[in-house]
């Protein structure tokens, strides 16, 4: 044992997040490729899947199995829910960039949907991926009856008018606006932040969680899920198209009001920051002895590069 290293140190295992994290990743997609349908009609499969699979951070369904395994729950109900979620997630992208929204042609380094497969083959591949994650929800063995409820639910919830499809309504209509910190934090929350909060909750309700510990992994949810908006607004001022995988300088280029245009540079990266430690504050008081995948998550919305 090397001099100064006490037993009772060596016997806590450092925690490989890398590691961790590969190995999530490749459960999470090898899952998605076989959910995601390559048979469904008249190219509608092939652009499900061109939505889905080689690409985007994974970090919806990573925050699913972190905090399922934090609680120590079912591990088949969360590589449901955990793909769920990236479902809601890319058909959200799929519709934020089609012309009528932000009318991008570039997301996860490649063309949008649209553009190799036209508006209306776009439109519907996002109706599918939306009707497939609750499908994913709702096997017929292997994951209780009230889980399942459960699961819908709180994804339902993020993914509709108090969430994701709420939250863009209000984006459409803030273009050209200037908002309030509250008016944006409001629309942040509901675009973006309901969305991650509920990846937290749905793992954390694949276990016996006590209420307590549930409000815990809630509030830090909210409070990462506020913080993955911030930065996604600074890293569209500060980054390139290649690195981003999606265009530059859009928010800007559109009118978009964001933590950038409202509070400058500097005091967006900060409130991210503080955001952060909100967040490992709300892990603090879960309760939970290992939290370290979570706490390593928030460090990676804050920091991240694209
Ligand atoms: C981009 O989300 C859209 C927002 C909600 C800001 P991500 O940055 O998680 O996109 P992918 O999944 O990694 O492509
Ligand atoms: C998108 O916000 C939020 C969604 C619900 C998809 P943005 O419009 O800022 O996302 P990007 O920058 O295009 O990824
Ligand atoms: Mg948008
Ligand atoms: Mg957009
Ligand atoms: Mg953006």
């Amino acid at each position: 044992m090397d001099a100064g290293v006490t037993p009772a140190m060596s016997a806590v295992p450092v925690f490989d997040f890398d590691g961790w994290m590969r190995a999530q990743l490749a459960r999470v997609e090898d899952a998605l490729s076989h959910w995601v349908c390559p048979d469904a009609p008249a190219g509608l499969g092939e652009a499900m899947r061109y939505a889905v699979l080689d690409g985007g951070k994974r970090l919806r369904p990573l925050l699913v199995l972190a905090a399922c395994e934090a609680v120590g729950g079912n591990a088949q109900a969360a590589l449901r829910a955990a793909c769920a979620v990236e479902l809601i997630h890319a058909y959200s992208l799929v519709h934020d960039d089609m012309p009528c929204m932000d009318n991008d042609v570039m997301r996860r380094g490649k063309p949008t949907v649209h553009v190799p497969f036209g508006e209306a083959r776009a439109l519907l591949a996002g109706d599918a991926l939306q009707a497939l994650a609750f499908e994913l929800l709702t096997p017929e063995d292997g994951v209780p009856p009230a889980m399942q409820a459960r699961l819908c639910r709180e994804l339902a919830r993020a993914a509709g008018a108090d969430g994701m499809a709420g939250g863009q309504a209000i984006d459409l209509a803030s273009v050209g606006l200037q908002l309030s910190e509250d008016q944006l934090r409001q629309m942040h929350r509901l675009k973006t932040g309901a969305l991650l909060q509920a990846s937290v909750v749905m793992g954390a309700v694949c276990g016996q969680t006590p209420e307590g510990t549930l409000r815990a992994l809630s509030d830090y949810g909210a409070a990462m899920g506020l913080a993955f908006q911030v930065v996604d607004d600074v890293l569209d001022v500060t980054q390139d198209s290649a690195t981003l995988g999606k265009t530059a300088g859009k928010d800007a280029a559109c009118d978009k009001p964001t933590y950038v245009s409202l509070m400058g540079l500097e005091a967006a990266r900060a409130h991210a920051e503080a955001l952060r430690a909100q967040a490992l504050a709300a892990l603090a008081a879960s309760g939970l002895t290992d939290t370290r995948a979570l706490a390593a998550l928030a460090d990676m919305v804050v920091r991240r590069s694209h």
